[in-house]
């Protein structure tokens, strides 16, 4: 049994329906980011925000998982796989996979702008229509805001996912330009010995590494192909 550690972002979601960021047509080509993803954006106009993540939670809860994700949960029969996620939909969790890190946050929870540690999940909060807005609260009274990592805010999960990586025996990077740091800067801390493959169908820039290499296809082609050469198929 191998320790297997995979970086996912939106590209392995795109055959579910869900937009990526950066790719053509994608969310940030069509929205203004610093207005929707930043602490500042939400100050100026919170609605905007809220409006913004209430439309992708609902398209986020109408996906499906698909073959790609099926196959990283699949993998656990044979190995301890470790999925590292800077996706915000649960679409890996419903494929079956059993070890899933948020980096970036998730959709399905809100929590307190007055206590962060207060995170609720947003089916306690509003189970019919799954929204938050203006007025929305906290048990402290205070505003509800997604449970997301906006830009400029810290990632608390990095260290955890740094020392996941260290302890990597095969590490896989699917969907991802690898452009947001933190969570791009993972792939320095998988030990130079270690075979590192890429997936996605037009390869981001990425950094000369040792072992390496990369497999220019689709997610729900690419993984299901080297998850069976993994569970030695
Ligand atoms: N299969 C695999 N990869 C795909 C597919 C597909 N079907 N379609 C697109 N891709 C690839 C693109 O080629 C690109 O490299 O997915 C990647 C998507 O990149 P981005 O849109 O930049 O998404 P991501 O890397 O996840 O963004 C990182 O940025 O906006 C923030 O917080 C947000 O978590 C997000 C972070």
């Amino acid at each position: 049994m191998a320790n297997i550690v995979v970086l996912t972002g939106a590209g392995i979601s795109a055959e579910s329906g869900l937009k990526t960021f950066r790719d053509l047509g994608g969310l940030w080509e069509t929205h203004p980011v610093e207005d929707l993803a930043s602490p500042g954006g939400f100050k100026r106009n919170p609605q905007l925000v809220l409006d913004f993540y209430n439309l992708r939670r609902k398209q986020a809860a109408a996906a499906q998982p698909n073959a790609a994700h099926f196959a990283l949960a699949a993998l656990e029969q044979k190995h301890n796989v470790q999925i590292i996620t800077q996706n915000v939909d649960d679409l890996h969790e419903r494929a079956g996979s059993s070890k899933v890190l948020h980096l970036h946050g998730e959709l399905s929870k809100v929590r307190s702008t007055q206590n962060p540690a207060l995170i609720y999940d947003i089916g306690q909060i509003d189970p019919e229509n799954l929204e938050i807005h203006v007025g929305s609260t906290c048990e402290l009274g205070s505003q509800l805001r997604p449970h997301i990592v906006w830009f400029g805010e810290m990632v608390p999960e990095i260290e955890q996912a740094a020392e996941l990586c260290r302890k990597a025996d095969f590490f896989l990077v699917v969907g991802t330009s690898l452009l947001v740091v933190p969570a791009a800067t993972l792939l320095f801390e998988v030990p130079e010995h270690v075979r590192k493959c890429i997936i996605d169908p037009s390869l981001p820039e990425f950094p000369k590494i040792p072992n390496l290499y990369s497999i220019e296809e689709k997610a729900t082609v690419g993984v299901p192909r080297l998850v069976e050469q993994l569970l030695g198929g």
